[in-house]
């Protein structure tokens, strides 16, 4: 089954327009050589905070980059201060959203069922989810890594029980998350598998397999390699390493490589 790869940045609460626009300077002319690449055989995407959306679509114009919000909010519109919408996004370019990253689950309080209602509300949209569900450490060591990882899931498909392809996964160990610690392979292979067991046990094995699981957790251009050439590992949510915009192209290019 083959998968389009997706990279994805993450810049969190990072960067001003000017910043973003200088960034893109950098990383296009890094991706040169790619460029007819792009879209065809990876997918690159970057989420910046969401005042820099517009600048930043700008700078990416015509460069097969696309843009991705880092959050939205459940609801089309209303008196809700401080929130973006799902057509606020749509109409600034973006063609995916992260829902339920573990920073927006363990400091904004978000649980299952309000990233299910997100889901809900991106499903059928021009807007594809990204799904971010992955176990703390306390978790793991506790030998509960695939049970919270698979709820965290379900729950979500039992709300937006319409999505299909258009969903993206990303399996983001918590304790792997800007600490410089990152799940193995094999680590991040067997929970990947996993993930697609739920997934094709609930959608199909054509659906299932269909769908891409990114990884995530301090993904750098010295593991980016090891990590993608795991059969279920379907590209990468990279947060601090993308800051950076020759350490970036990097990775994307060794997914490109790969491809
Ligand atoms: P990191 O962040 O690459 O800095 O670990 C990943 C993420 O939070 O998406």
């Amino acid at each position: 089954m083959s998968r389009l790869p997706l990279i994805c940045a993450n810049w969190k609460m990072n960067y001003t327009a000017s910043e973003a626009t200088r960034f893109a300077e950098i990383f296009l002319s890094e991706m040169a050589a790619a460029r007819n690449a792009l879209d065809a055989q990876v997918e690159v995407a970057i989420a910046p905070p969401h005042p820099v959306l517009d600048r930043l679509g700008g700078a990416l114009a015509g460069s097969g980059i696309q843009l991705a919000a880092q959050n939205l909010h459940a609801d089309e519109s209303g008196a809700f201060t401080g929130e973006v919408s799902l057509a606020m996004l749509i109409d600034l370019g973006c063609r995916y959203a992260l829902i339920g990253h573990s920073e927006r689950r363990q400091l904004f309080g978000e649980g299952n069922s309000d990233v299910a209602a997100k889901a809900l509300r991106l499903q059928g949209s021009a807007l594809r989810p990204i799904l971010c569900v992955g176990e703390t450490l306390d978790e793991r060591e506790r030998d509960t890594t695939l049970q919270v990882v698979g709820t965290q899931i379900l729950e979500v498909l039992d709300v937006a029980d319409g999505l299909s392809d258009e969903l993206v996964v990303a399996y983001e160990p918590t304790w792997a998350i800007g600490t410089g610690r990152t799940a193995t392979p094999d680590m991040a292979q067997e929970v990947h598998a996993a993930i697609r067991k739920v997934l094709s046990d609930r959608l199909g094995e054509a659906g299932g397999g269909r769908i891409r699981i990114l990884y995530g957790g301090s993904v750098k251009p010295s593991n980016a390699g090891d990590l993608l050439s795991q059969p279920d590992v379907d590209g990468a949510l990279v947060g601090g390493a993308s800051l950076d915009p020759e350490a970036f192209a990097r990775i994307a290019l060794a997914c490109l490589e790969m491809s």
